[in-house]
């Protein structure tokens, strides 16, 4: 048996008090999904900044209502102190998921990426700290590797970043380490590449680029690639990251603690490629789908070029073992698109 089936059985047997901050949102709301689904009892935060109440009506109508008497919603905003000390109270562990993510958003406006990213940040690592929770995880950044050309990317060899977005990532990690070191709380970042799959949000212009591209491409919409598309990045299923987060919240050994790990597939796929490959995918689900040709155009501030992870730490100290590679992710994840979408 896998150390994350152990685990979930170990949780069934014996359930915890979760906090999923960003629980209207893409990662939140598939965290949502899977705690309840496994019996866990899960308090959610959000100020439908950019998730969605349908994200959590989705879940609602997949599991049973007895799991979903286990669900208390809180609307609020992680830059009021207050309300992250009333989510944190009395919760075993923090699955800290909320921030405006996108660096072409942070280039636009990098005051209020700044204050939901670092300040919200801040107040969420002083709640849990306070309430004195079990274990404090949060979603740290593939951006915090910045201009630094390595690869694949090992956790302790970081470059400058490359856009504000990625300045507050490194923030976060910065903080941990030292609430670490001044309260002696400890803490762990996950450093999610580009991920994928259910409830990703199509929509908007700093939508992500696989739903951005199947919206597209549904509506028979040109697909834009910046650059030459040789841009490669380790895009990472969200199955894969259900797993590390719940292995990450309940990693009894010591070595595993205020420590950042990547979280992707040490994979690396060319936009070009990925391109192709979700074309195929979705005219194998809509026969009325023609083939066509992406459209280049420059390549975006902010953007590093190639991405790809060396997931050995997170494999060695949390027992993580991706089981979905991106074709199998691609695969669902189009499925649920031609769903939701079509
Ligand atoms: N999706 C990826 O590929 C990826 C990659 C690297 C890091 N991340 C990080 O993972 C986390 C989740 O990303 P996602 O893709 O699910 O994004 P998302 O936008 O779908 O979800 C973020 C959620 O946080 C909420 N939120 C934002 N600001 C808030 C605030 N001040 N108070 C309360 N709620 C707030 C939003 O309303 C939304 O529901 C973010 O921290 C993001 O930076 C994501």
């Amino acid at each position: 048996m896998s150390k994350y089936q152990q685990v979930l059985n170990d949780l069934q047997a014996s359930p915890k008090t979760w906090l999923v901050t960003g629980v209207a949102g893409f990662i939140g709301s598939n965290l949502l999904e899977t705690l309840l689904s496994n019996n866990q009892k899960v308090v959610g935060l959000d100020n439908f900044a950019t998730g969605h109440q349908y994200n959590i009506d989705q879940v609602k109508a997949i599991i049973t209502p007895e799991q979903w008497q286990k669900f208390t919603f809180i609307e609020g905003d992680i830059r009021d102190l207050k309300t992250c000390v009333k989510a944190c109270t009395d919760v075993d562990y923090v699955l800290h998921q909320a921030a405006l993510g996108s660096v072409p958003r942070s280039i636009e406006d990098p005051i209020t990426t700044n204050e939901n990213n670092i300040s919200g940040y801040l107040n969420m690592l002083v709640a849990a700290k306070d309430c004195n929770v079990k274990r404090f995880v949060y979603a740290a950044s593939s951006s915090t590797y910045g201009d630094h050309p390595n690869l694949p990317k090992v956790e302790d060899i970081i470059g400058s970043p490359l856009s504000p977005y990625a300045v507050t990532k490194l923030v976060n990690e910065l903080y941990a380490e030292v609430f670490e070191k001044t309260y002696g709380f400890k803490s762990i970042g996950l450093r999610y590449f580009n991920i994928f799959g259910q409830r990703q949000d199509p929509e908007g212009a700093y939508a992500a680029v696989i739903p951005k591209w199947v919206s597209a491409i549904l509506k028979s919409e040109p697909v834009y690639i910046n650059g030459d598309g040789e841009t490669s990045r380790d895009f990472c299923y969200i199955k894969n990251v259900m797993q590390i987060n719940i292995l990450a919240a309940t990693a009894d050994n010591e070595d595993a603690a205020n420590q950042v790990y990547n979280v992707a597939l040490n994979h690396r796929t060319t936009l070009n490629e990925l391109f192709y490959f979700i074309q195929e995918k979705l005219m194998a689900r809509v026969p009325e789908l023609k083939a066509t040709q992406p459209v280049y155009r420059d390549f975006r501030a902010g953007d590093v070029r190639h991405s790809q992870a060396d997931i050995s730490k997170a494999k060695k100290l949390l027992g993580y073992e991706p089981t979905h590679v991106i074709d199998e992710g691609l695969e669902e994840a189009m499925d649920w698109y031609v769903k939701d979408l079509t």
